[in-house]
């Protein structure tokens, strides 16, 4: 698929989007709901993204449609976030553990210049979060089969991952702590709100 350049109202201003990425479990969604709280940004995960437009969630679309098909929404939903980055609303956008994996999407991320991060953990931390998510909500990951499946997979993007502008450990960590060195690595401005009475919140 062919794409255009971002034209200059598309291109998010320097320093006001950042992109989540991972393998399932490294904590992108708690780590970008915390970041965003912490600067005021609005937060996005890509995969409530898909399933709003879909009518389905994540595991229904793996299901009925397959694999291929929840990466074309996943490429098409990732393709309207970065068009409206221009809008000039701050935001972080947690990524699916498969997306950045995604040649294109990769590719994509680079030409708009936002800065991306890998989140990483060790391989049995993830496997664990996985597995007690599961157990607490119900989260449904699709791929989420064996510890030796995730194993593979893990091994297989890994080089993917690296490839981001940005690295952080997320082992044994607070969620608090890794979003406070992100917005201190980046630099990331929190945005003051003003109460109606105008202090600064
Ligand atoms: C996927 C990870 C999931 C979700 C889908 C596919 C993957 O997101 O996008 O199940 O390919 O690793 P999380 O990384 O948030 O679990």
């Amino acid at each position: 698929m062919r794409r255009s350049k971002p034209s200059a109202s598309e291109s998010p201003t320097p320093g006001n989007a950042v992109f989540l990425v991972g393998f399932m479990g490294a904590g992108k969604s708690s780590v970008g709901r915390a970041l965003g709280q912490r600067l005021n940004w609005v937060f996005e995960d890509l995969d409530d993204r898909i399933e709003a437009r879909e009518g389905r969630t994540v595991g229904e679309i793996f299901r009925d449609s397959g694999e291929s098909e929840f990466r074309r929404a996943e490429q098409a939903a990732l393709e309207r976030v970065l068009r409206e980055l221009g809008g000039g609303v701050a935001r972080i956008v947690a990524l699916g553990g498969g997306a950045f994996v995604q040649k294109e999407n990769a590719a994509r991320l680079k030409a708009y210049g936002v800065p991306t991060i890998f989140l990483d953990a060790p391989l049995e931390e993830l496997w664990q979060r996985c597995c007690a998510q599961a157990d607490a909500s119900g989260a449904e990951r699709p791929l989420l089969r064996s510890l030796e499946q995730f194993r593979k997979l893990y091994q297989t993007r890994r080089r993917s991952y690296s490839k981001a502008s940005l690295k952080i450990q997320t082992g044994d960590r607070a969620v608090e702590t890794i979003a406070a060195e992100i917005a201190e690595t980046l630099g990331l401005k929190k945005i003051e709100l003003r109460t109606e009475q105008g202090e600064v919140e």
